[in-house]
């Protein structure tokens, strides 16, 4: 427990924290990683680059300031981000290094205004939310090591078939390498993968959906090959031009809780962007296979006919099902995109809908599903990416 003085201390800096909070947390990792280059192997460089890991931080920081009180209310938030960190791989003994980095960037950023009792009262919280983080990941690492064919941590797989499902969007099938089978995962899970990559100095990490409903022996990722900006996308490009059948590489436990509610037989909607349709092909196929009756509703958005995958998979799951509709849009084309209009046509509002995909699509759907009545508990989302705050009104 924080004392009364810590906390009137931590509440008192929030403003500074909403001022300054990217630049801290900026300033922390560049000297985090000049004194531990070794967590290079962990961290999402272009992440970093694009300044998305730091805003993430510091708006969690900014939240514990907030609800010191009451950290209770940031749970869910705790949650989120325990799951991202088990998926890589983030141990109890890293969290020092990271208090004693956030700790300096503070004083660095604030200079003389950083008081020792600042400082020392952030020592006290930062060992608070601390532990809480290690807490909750413990019991996740204990879950995903004692599931059936569970593991902690890093496991190599081979990819055993590779598929092309659009212009840019490829699959990968994905089976350990020791020969046993994978684990059930929750549809809407994701893994992440970890590979070396020749000529760099660190290793890549990255996440990827899982893109198919459980199965016993392989995990299934479809990955779509990001060159359309500059520098291409580092592992999405190695996976798509050079790893084949028979390359390795390791991958986490699945983690996420961007999942399908499997005991609910209420409507269900998935709206995706883009790529963002890898976990609604897990959630849909799950429904389409144990609950076929399931009222469902698939929106999907692409840019145009070459870019879209999977169309065929959602066509032959939507006749075999009770009460499904389908519908996709291309935004090349004029009328392309999805309005609130067809928000309304298609998806009941008294059910579940899961959004995914880039973060003005799903700031738009997000908005038009709340203005249509849908309550926070009903609209699930999935970052590809560290989470952002949604511009929604
Ligand atoms: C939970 C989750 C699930 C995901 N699921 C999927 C999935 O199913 N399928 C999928 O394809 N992706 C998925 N992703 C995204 C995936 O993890 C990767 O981010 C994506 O593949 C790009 O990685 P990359 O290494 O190819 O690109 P990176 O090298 O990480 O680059 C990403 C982008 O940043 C830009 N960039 C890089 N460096 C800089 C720089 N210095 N300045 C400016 N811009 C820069 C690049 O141009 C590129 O557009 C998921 C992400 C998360 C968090
Ligand atoms: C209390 C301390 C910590 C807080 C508040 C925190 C917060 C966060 C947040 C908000 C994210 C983004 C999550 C998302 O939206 O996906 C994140 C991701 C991450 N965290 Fe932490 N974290 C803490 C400790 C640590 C430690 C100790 C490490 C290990 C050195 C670590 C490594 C990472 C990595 C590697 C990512 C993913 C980065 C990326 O994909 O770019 N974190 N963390």
């Amino acid at each position: 427990m924080l004392s009364q003085e810590t906390r009137t201390i931590i509440k008192s800096t929030v403003p500074v924290l909403e001022q300054h909070g990217t630049a801290i947390t900026t300033v922390f990792y560049k000297n985090m990683f000049e004194a531990h280059p070794e967590l290079l192997n962990i961290f999402n460089h272009a992440n970093q680059k694009k300044g998305r890991q730091q805003a993430a931080l510091a708006n969690t920081v900014y939240a514990a300031a907030v609800h010191i009180d009451n950290l209770e209310a940031i749970l869910p938030a705790v949650v989120q981000i325990a799951n991202k960190h088990v998926s890589l791989g983030i141990k109890p003994e890293h969290y020092p290094i990271v208090g004693e980095y956030l700790l300096k960037a503070i004083k660095e950023v604030l200079g003389d205004a950083a008081t020792d009792d600042i400082i020392n009262a952030w020592a006290e919280a930062y060992g608070v939310i601390a532990d809480a983080f290690i807490g909750v990941e413990k019991d996740m690492y204990e879950k995903m090591e004692t599931q059936e064919n569970g593991w902690s941590f890093f496991k190599e797989f081979t990819i055993v078939r590779k598929e092309k499902e659009s212009e840019n969007i490829t699959s990968f099938y994905l089976k350990p390498a020791d020969g046993k089978n994978v684990p059930a995962y929750q549809p809407g899970q994701y893994i992440s993968v970890r590979m070396s990559i020749p000529g760099e100095e660190y290793l890549f990490n990255r996440q990827y959906s899982l893109s198919q409903a459980a199965r016993e022996d392989e995990f299934r990722i479809s990955v779509k090959r990001d060159a359309d900006n500059d520098p291409n996308g580092r592992v999405s490009v190695y996976l798509h031009d050079e790893l084949n059948v028979g390359d390795c590489f390791e991958v986490s436990a699945p983690a996420g809780e961007f999942v399908l509610d499997t005991k609910k037989d209420t409507p269900v909607a998935f709206v995706s962007g883009g790529v963002g349709i890898t976990p609604m092909m897990s959630m849909f196929e799950t429904v389409a296979t144990l609950t076929p009756e399931r009222p469902t509703a698939f929106l999907h958005a692409a840019r145009n006919e070459t870019l879209h995958a999977f169309d065929k998979d959602i066509q032959k799951y939507v006749a075999a099902m009770d009460n499904a509709s389908y519908k996709t849009l291309y935004s090349d084309q004029p009328q392309g995109y999805i309005t609130r209009a067809l928000l309304e046509e298609y998806v009941d509002i008294t059910g579940d809908v899961y959004v995914c995909g880039p973060v003005p699509f799903m700031e738009a759907m997000i908005q038009e599903l709340r203005s249509l009545g849908m309550k926070e508990e009903q609209i699930h989302f999935e970052f590809f990416g560290p989470a952002v705050a949604l511009q929604t009104a």
